[in-house]
């Protein structure tokens, strides 16, 4: 295992990427970013046109794509059969349909099998997503669950989607959000909530740079 593992846990649109891709900068870390690797299996199942209730099926994309997750300066490059993905991964529709994967719990269990090969292989790494502190690394260095007020995460995800070009209303977003946030919370296996030990941060009147301040401190600490 990596000599440093920091996890950051927390609902959708929280901004959780942003401040692991800081944080790893900073602590000169690897960035695992898991909910990529959801959107990767969503994409790949789609691409096959498999249904994506049919876990047995779903299992059997898992096993025969060859899914690359490389780490790039402070992101993660992903890639399908050898072919790029990194950018299509972030479709609206791969994000509203990866809920049917992290769902699926031999997928859930296959995934945090690999996100424990990765870690094995880094000297620091700071991994995020919604069960990293709770399943995958419960022995981690320090845990963080980050959270913000549901119309404040909507008011960033609008301002990320505009930057890409993409218009939304708010209240589809919010919405959209909710809808996520409610599968990730009701699932049986690795549901989102924050692991026993973890700092939970609330964002909602922090900016990025506060909420990196932040955590570098208490990292500091332990
Ligand atoms: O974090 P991101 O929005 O990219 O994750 C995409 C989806 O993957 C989430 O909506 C969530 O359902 C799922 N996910 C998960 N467990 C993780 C990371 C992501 O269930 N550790």
């Amino acid at each position: 295992m990596a000599d440093l593992v920091v996890t950051i846990d927390g609902p959708a649109a929280g901004g959780k990427s942003t401040v692991a891709r800081l944080l790893t900068e900073k602590l000169d870390a690897v960035f695992l970013d898991t909910g990529a690797m959801y959107r990767a299996v969503t994409l790949a199942a789609t691409q096959a046109k498999v249904s994506l209730s049919d876990q047995g099926r779903l299992l059997e994309i898992l096993k025969a794509t060859e899914f690359g997750f490389k780490p790039a300066r402070g992101a993660m490059e992903v890639s399908i059969n050898g072919r790029d993905v990194t950018e299509q991964i972030r479709d609206e529709k791969v994000t509203a349909n990866a809920r049917h994967i992290a769902s699926a719990p031999k997928i859930r269990e296959e995934l945090v099998r690999m996100q424990r090969d990765f870690a094995a292989r880094q000297q620091a790494i700071v991994t995020e997503g919604r069960d990293q502190g709770t399943v995958a690394f419960p022995d981690a260095d320090v845990k963080f669950y980050l959270t913000a007020d549901l119309a404040e995460r909507a008011k960033r995800r609008r301002a990320e989607l505009a930057a890409k070009g993409a218009e939304q209303s708010l209240e589809s977003i919010k919405e959209a959000i909710r809808q996520r946030d409610r599968s990730d919370e009701n699932r049986t296996v690795g549901p989102l909530k924050p692991a026993d030990d973890a700092i939970v941060v609330d964002t909602t009147d922090l900016s990025i740079e506060e909420v990196v301040a932040k955590l570098l401190n208490c990292i500091r600490e332990r």
